[in-house]
């Protein structure tokens, strides 16, 4: 739990969805130096602590109250609930709001020489995937059993090898999917980013802070339709 009266605020360190996270929050007015190589940057001109961490560390961190708030993308907020869930460890969170940015598709991509005609000729195959969880809850849906390798990035490379044999993974415009022989065959998760907090109350003093920037948010949201 964080004892602070400063507002603690996970965001991706780099990667998808950093540059529009640092965007938006230096659109609301925060004054934050990320160039630095320093993991908690103190906002000068508001009582707000931004923590740059790994993607997939952002829901833990918030479930568990270190971070008040976080900036993640859906599909690394469900896999990690539902994993969580799973284990036994605390999943709730709030969400504060979704966010206009971050856009992009779980899907399932095979090899262009895979003849596909219906989610039953996926049944008993094997995925490379980041999102098994996402991965199983979809095929249990679809009625399907499914086999999952977990790598955590370069997933596009996974049939080639023959570690499996097609990829659940995200597509945002569809470059690396092409660029890697594989063709999309079926969504699995929509995705965008999204503000979540912690699911126990903020103190006073801290839901202020959050009153403040929420408005903000919202307003640069707008002004970006
Ligand atoms: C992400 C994702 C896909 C790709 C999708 O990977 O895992 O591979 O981007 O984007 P596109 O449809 O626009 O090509 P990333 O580049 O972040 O690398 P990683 O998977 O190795 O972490
Ligand atoms: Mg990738």
């Amino acid at each position: 739990m964080t004892t602070e009266t400063r507002l603690r605020i996970a965001m991706q360190k780099s990667g998808r969805l950093s540059d529009d996270t640092q965007a938006l929050l230096k659109r609301c007015g925060l004054t934050i130096n990320v160039a630095d190589r320093r993991l908690l940057a103190h906002v000068a001109n508001m009582p707000i602590d931004i923590m740059r961490v790994r993607s997939s560390d952002i829901p833990g961190l918030v479930m568990d109250g270190v971070c008040d708030l976080g900036i993640v993308g859906d599909n690394t907020l469900e896999e990690a609930s539902l994993k969580r869930k799973l284990m036994g460890d605390k999943f709730e969170y709030v969400k504060t709001t979704p966010l206009n940015f971050g856009g992009c598709r779980l899907s399932i991509a095979m090899p262009e020489e895979f003849n596909y005609s219906s989610v039953d000729d996926l049944n008993g195959l094997r995925f490379a995937t980041t999102y098994p969880q996402l991965l199983k809850r979809w095929a249990d849906e679809k009625g399907i059993n499914v086999e999952f390798c977990l790598l955590k990035g370069s997933v596009e490379v996974a049939p080639r090898v023959g570690l499996a044999d097609g990829i659940c993974d995200l597509v945002s415009t569809g470059a690396t999917l092409e660029a890697n022989g594989l063709v999309e065959v079926e969504e699995v998760f929509r995705s965008k980013a999204s503000l979540i907090q912690t699911a126990s109350p903020l103190t006073a003093e801290k839901q202020a802070i959050l009153d403040t920037l929420l408005p903000r948010i919202m307003g640069v949201m707008k002004a970006k339709e």
